[in-house]
């Protein structure tokens, strides 16, 4: 078998293929992504210093967080701007905006590789799980910096290491271990490829960041069943969604048994699986 050398144009276009096929997944799924994920909104707005009249950037963004958190702070005085490169979820942030009656919050389609905005606009910078996918962190964590404003804030959530992340790890390892796939190399945009945050750190500080700090938070997110967990899996995860796209029905079918068996493993006396999951916050200023 020959291995492709990993080509970030092809893989960024994968990838927005892959986001955009599990949108409405996402809507669906969305109070019990939340459960867990809110709280990492409202700490990434506080380690941001968001104040109400400030300018704000959402990295991808998804269906809209934490950009929709940073609007309720910055309200009518103020601005916020979503970016992803998948315009099916944008699509949904948009519409959970108009359902919010927020008008000062924008949704726009593009790659945070190449970021479109003039130097010094915003004050603050927000990422919720999406740096671990950008092939180029350290250039792009430097356009970022040039987007902030003096003093300016960006404030970033990244998964810690897959054993501390159970949420991802079960379908995960699971659909690894069917399929024979071996594990990426840690140096490739990926999930937990940030789960070593002194790399982030590091990366942050050659971009020219200051006052780097870390923080861990627990992101607990219950299933009423191993069969619910399956079904959100098979909703929602687009890395899992790629990786089973090119298999046979049969054997995704064998596939998605084996990760209801590996998730029951997780449930309790009822049969309710609550997962605790280590999220990372990290914050830096310009
Ligand atoms: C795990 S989701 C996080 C979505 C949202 N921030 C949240 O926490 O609910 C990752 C998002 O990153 C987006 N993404 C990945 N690579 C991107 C890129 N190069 N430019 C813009 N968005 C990207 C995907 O389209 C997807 O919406």
């Amino acid at each position: 078998m020959t291995i492709q050398p990993f080509d970030p144009v092809r893989y960024k276009a994968g990838l927005r293929l892959d986001w955009d096929a599990v949108a409405a997944g996402w809507k669906q799924w969305w109070k019990t992504i939340e459960q867990g994920a809110q709280p990492v909104s409202d700490r990434l707005v506080a380690l941001a210093k968001i104040q109400p009249g400030h300018w704000v950037l959402d990295v991808a963004t998804g269906i809209g967080e934490p950009a929709i958190t940073a609007a309720q702070i910055v309200g009518p005085t103020g601005r916020v701007v979503g970016i992803d490169q998948a315009p099916r979820m944008l699509a949904i942030a948009r519409e959970r905006a108009a359902s919010l009656g927020l008008q000062h919050i924008d949704f726009v389609e593009m790659d945070a590789e190449a970021p479109e905005f003039p130097a010094f606009t915003y004050h603050s910078i927000l990422c919720r799980w999406g740096l671990m996918f950008l092939p180029n962190l350290a250039a792009t964590l430097r356009k970022f910096r040039g987007l902030l404003k003096s003093e300016g804030r960006l404030a970033a959530a990244v998964w810690g290491p897959p054993t501390n992340v159970p949420l991802i790890s079960v379908t995960m390892n699971t659909v690894r271990h069917v399929l024979k796939v071996p594990p990426p190399p840690a140096d490739l945009p990926g999930p937990f490829s940030l789960a070593d945050v002194t790399v982030l750190e590091q990366t942050l500080s050659k971009a020219g960041f200051t006052d780097i700090r870390s923080e861990q938070l627990t992101v607990t997110i219950e299933w009423a069943s191993a069969e619910a967990y399956t079904g959100f899996q098979q909703a929602i995860a687009a890395p899992i969604q790629a990786m089973l796209v090119n298999e046979p029905t049969e054997r995704q079918e064998h596939v998605w048994r084996a990760v209801t068996d590996a998730a029951r493993k997780h449930a309790d006396s009822e049969g309710i699986l609550k997962l605790r999951n280590q999220a990372i916050c990290v914050t830096a200023r310009r």
